[in-house]
């Protein structure tokens, strides 16, 4: 197994029921956080607690506490929310979100996300605090959304 790069950590994730909060959940948990998991939809969370076994649930300006704080802006992501919101299924949703991604080949999953919140929250970035990392093959900076809208 790989080095278990949360020990002694404590996550809380809001969110954790479904989709990107639940592939962080469980990848934290697995890279051996103390994961701590809030969301309004109290089953599905149960779910996830009972999947990873070892967790408890529980419902600016904090450089000087040396607390690092991080934002993760993903490409499109077929979760539920997104299924919800399209009235369309995983695939069908992932098949129309293709031609607008900028980096070809792979499939932006909610995993994905939770590995680059991995290493934002573990000790290899270490020294980075108030970054967004965009985790969107690109998209934010050669849009193609707008190179569609011009031609
Ligand atoms: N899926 C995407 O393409 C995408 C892209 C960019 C950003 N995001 C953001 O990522 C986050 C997660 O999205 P997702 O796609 O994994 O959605 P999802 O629907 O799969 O999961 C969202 C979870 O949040 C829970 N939730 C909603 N309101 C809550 C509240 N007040 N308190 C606690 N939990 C609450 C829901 O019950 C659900 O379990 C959202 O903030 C979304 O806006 C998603």
């Amino acid at each position: 197994m790989s080095k278990l790069r949360l020990e002694g950590k404590v996550a809380i994730i809001t969110g954790a029921a479904s989709g990107i909060g639940e592939a962080a959940a469980k990848l934290f948990a697995e890279h051996g956080a103390f994961v701590i998991i809030a969301d309004i939809q109290h089953e599905p969370a149960n779910q996830v607690v009972d999947s990873i076994g070892l967790v408890r649930t529980g419902s600016g300006e904090l450089g000087k506490y040396g607390i690092r704080v991080n934002c993760i802006s993903p490409f499109g992501v077929s979760t539920p929310m997104a299924s919800k919101m399209s009235n369309l299924d995983i695939s069908t949703l992932e098949a129309k979100g293709n031609p607008l991604s900028n980096l070809k080949g792979i499939v932006l999953k909610a995993k994905h996300v939770a590995e680059s919140a991995l290493f934002l929250a573990s000790n290899e970035s270490y020294y980075i605090s108030r970054h967004n990392l965009a985790v969107d093959g690109g998209f934010s900076v050669v849009s193609n959304v707008m190179s569609m809208v011009k031609s």
